[in-house]
């Protein structure tokens, strides 16, 4: 175990069918105005709405809404949710959604006292904030991206064709608290749960893939992905399977909340690919993800043969005897795209909408992290990105 590092998560979190009655225990900590922020409307269809509505209405709470985030929140809806938060003087603000709507709530958070445009402070600068910052609490209606219980929070600007994660330093920008019942994320559409099922398994890839020390973190590691991989294939089979369902949802949350990056300096590069094909293509982030992965993992295995190794052995059953090295390696990548296509996730970008026209432009809207086992240059970029075509 390699690596200084100090370690704090102050977000509480509630777990399970009864989890949403804990709202009254939270409520009462906060001021009266209450900014309560959702989605496009999948609340309202499945009832999750008027009971979160009601609770707050029983604490005696003055609530303005912000609705109609959209799924990779973009800037200017930033500017319009920053905008409610003041009229409204906003004490608390309650995200009930994916991590679209909870890292929008953190995004408004940082940006309602700030005197500057929160979109170059925060998202082209990388400043953390120095005003005063909202508090958040999120009830969890998707599973996979974590932010129920981190510090992230991802903006798309569509006019420079920019998706950029800031993951801020200070932990009080984590939810105060978070909400998951396992139950809310049943009626999600197929093509969401299993978007969100690859976001967890490649948040554990991102940290995994990077050191060579002996890592209580990468033990960890093994045992969520193993996990993942088994409750992934029951609920592909049957998505009503409340014990699948559940695991998941807590997988992902122990998948990024800081834990598993300890010690760690973590690659990132899939979801700096993914990230920026995105920005072009406004997709599913975890299927932006499915579609960059493998040509991503193929160009950077002979630099990392021996962690790529101990993956196919641990977590994907591939038994080394009598292969090489790079043969074992290979032979767990092709597990994994096994797997991928059973849970019938998108393998390229094409199916996304990018074309070979916008390669250069996703190339360059492409950030290098320098944590993995090969820093890319742009050629390399251009390379994987024309592989996932
Ligand atoms: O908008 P509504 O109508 O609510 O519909 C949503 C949305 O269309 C729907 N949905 C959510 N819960 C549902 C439901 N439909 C039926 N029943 C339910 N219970 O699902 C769609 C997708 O929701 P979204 O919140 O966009 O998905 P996800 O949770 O994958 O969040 C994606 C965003 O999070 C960012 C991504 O980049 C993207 O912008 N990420 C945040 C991270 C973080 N904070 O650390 C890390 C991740 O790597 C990721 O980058
Ligand atoms: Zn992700």
């Amino acid at each position: 175990m390699l690596g200084n590092f100090s370690y704090c998560n102050p977000t509480k979190l509630y777990f399970g069918e009864d989890s949403l009655k804990y709202l009254n225990a939270e409520l009462p900590k906060y001021g009266k105005n209450i900014v309560l922020i959702y989605g496009g409307g999948s609340i309202k269809k499945n009832g999750i709405y008027d009971e979160v509505v009601k609770i707050l209405k029983d604490n005696g709470k003055n609530v303005a809404e912000i609705s109609g985030v959209m799924p990779n929140p973009t800037v200017d809806k930033l500017y319009e949710g920053v905008e409610i938060a003041r009229n409204h003087q906003a004490d608390f603000l309650l995200a009930v959604g994916g991590g679209s709507v909870c890292d929008y709530a953190k995004a408004v958070s940082v940006s309602v006292n700030c005197g500057e445009d929160p979109w170059e402070k925060y998202y082209v600068r990388f400043e953390e904030p120095s005003c005063e910052t909202l508090p958040v609490g999120c009830v969890l209606t998707m599973v996979g991206t974590g932010s129920e219980m981190n510090a992230g929070a991802v903006i798309t600007n569509p006019h420079t064709h920019q998706k950029i994660g800031h993951v801020f330093a200070d932990e009080k920008i984590m939810p105060k608290f978070a909400v998951l019942n396992p139950k809310y994320t049943l009626t999600l559409p197929h093509y969401q749960m299993v978007s969100g099922i690859y976001d967890i398994f490649n948040h554990i890839c991102e940290q995994y893939f990077s050191g060579e020390d002996d890592n209580v973190s990468d033990y960890l590691s093994e045992g969520l992905m193993r996990s993942v991989i088994h409750s992934s294939r029951i609920a592909n089979r049957d998505p009503q399977n409340y014990e699948a369902r559940s695991n998941l949802m807590w997988a992902a949350t122990w998948a990024l909340n800081t834990l598993v990056a300890k010690g760690k300096s973590t690659d990132w590069m899939v979801h700096m690919l993914g990230q920026a094909v995105g920005a072009y293509t406004d997709a599913a982030h975890g299927m932006t993800l499915a579609a960059v992965s493998l040509p991503y993992y193929r160009h950077i295995l002979p630099f990392g043969v021996q962690k790529f190794k101990r993956f196919e052995v641990n977590v994907w059953d591939v038994d080394p005897a009598g292969k090489t090295d790079e043969q074992t390696a290979q032979e767990g990548l092709a597990a994994m795209e096994g797997w991928m296509k059973e849970l019938g996730l998108v393998m390229n970008i094409s199916q996304l909408g990018a074309s070979a026209e916008m390669i250069g432009g996703i190339a360059d809207s492409t950030l290098i992290m320098n944590g993995g086992y090969k820093t890319l240059n742009r050629d390399e970029i251009v390379e994987i990105l024309k592989e996932c075509l």
